[in-house]
């Protein structure tokens, strides 16, 4: 048995820099054509001519034969002005802007305490049609971890919609039935979805023993949202996407007294997805979600290759070098039952 799709891409990805490219960037690229890379690096990505930089050392990694299309973004921060979206939306590397609530997650030390301190930019977005791509959890530290994405939706999003209703938003790596619903409500958003959110629930990071390599942001919850994300990336909904957040930390920073948050899922992520559709007898949808849905709310081009996968186990090995820092994959030392042709 084999599935042939088009080629897809991967809309929400960290490749970090630097050493790490030379193992990040084919690990994306064997699989995806384009990726939205996101800018958190330190320091954070703020003006086009860093994210044109930033893209030139990325393409610089990319292993011959193989083809690599990545899209930059900016980090907004309350320094980032109309002027800057006013270059970036005629540049055409740059197709979104980050929001990262300040101290929400990795490098997000330089994001943003307050909305209000950036309409004048928002504004700029929403006339441009330059894509907001939201972190969505508030940092309140009165809020439980569990809830602070649904809070987001209640005290900053939704009021944030009212405010500027045709400012295109991307709700990054949903988590819940909450975000998943509201996405639903409001027929001009986009949200992504990884697959470690599809996979997994809170049990399996904390249950029997802490995993720290589960640990990501926003924090895995209960099962009842897992089924929601689910229900909705299978849905064939234009509304939702791939986008694997994909964020190697080294494995000492990860097994940690105050460890890090994100999974190398990148390498073997397309597989892993095809699992899942077929668990849900959806394999006809993945076409959509991984290789569609995403282009056409960017505004972009469908890709026009076709990628083959064959219904044979692959094995994820434990894991990677990104450097001299050795990384865990996501299910490293298992097998997933899909492979590239
Ligand atoms: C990401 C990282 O490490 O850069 N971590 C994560 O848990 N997802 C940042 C982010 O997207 O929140
Ligand atoms: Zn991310």
């Amino acid at each position: 048995m084999q599935l042939t799709l088009t080629r897809p891409d991967d809309w929400h990805l960290h490749l970090r820099d630097g050493v790490a490219l030379a193992t990040t960037v084919p690990d994306t690229a064997r699989s995806f054509h384009r990726a939205i890379v996101m800018p958190n690096l330190r320091p954070p990505v703020v003006t086009v001519d860093a994210a044109i930089a930033y893209r030139d050392r990325i393409l610089a990694a990319v292993p011959n034969g193989m083809t690599f299309d990545p899209l930059m973004t900016l980090y907004l921060t309350p320094d980032l002005g109309p002027e800057i979206i006013k270059e970036a939306a005629s540049s055409e590397h740059v197709h979104g802007v980050k929001l990262y609530p300040q101290g929400a997650t990795t490098n997000s030390d330089a994001g943003v305490a307050s909305l209000d301190r950036v309409m004048p930019t928002l504004e700029a977005m929403t006339d441009t049609g330059l894509p907001l791509l939201i972190h969505g959890e508030v940092t309140d530290r009165s809020i439980d971890i569990f809830d602070r994405e649904a809070v987001f939706l209640d005290r900053t999003l939704g009021p944030l919609m009212q405010r500027l209703p045709s400012l295109k938003v991307v709700l990054e790596h949903i988590t819940t039935k909450d975000s998943v619903d509201f996405v639903k409500a409001n027929p001009g958003m986009g949200a992504t979805i990884t697959v470690h959110h599809l996979i997994y629930e809170r049990n399996d990071m904390l249950a029997g023993g802490i995993r720290p390599h589960l640990y990501c942001l926003p924090i895995l919850k209960r099962s009842l949202h897992r089924d929601a994300l689910i229900e909705a990336a299978t849905s064939g909904s234009p509304q939702f996407f791939l986008g694997t957040d994909s964020a190697p930390h080294a494995i000492d920073d990860k097994e940690s007294d105050c460890g890090c948050a994100g999974c190398y899922t990148a390498p073997f992520a397309l597989e892993l997805y095809a699992e899942v559709f077929e668990a849900q007898g959806k394999l006809d949808q993945l076409e959509a979600f991984a290789s569609f849905n995403g282009a056409d709310f960017y505004g972009l081009a469908r890709n026009t290759e076709i990628i083959t996968l064959l219904r044979t186990e692959s094995l994820i090995p434990l894991t990677r070098l990104l450097g001299d820092k050795e990384v865990k994959l996501l299910r490293g030392g298992s097998t997933v039952a899909w492979s590239l042709a």
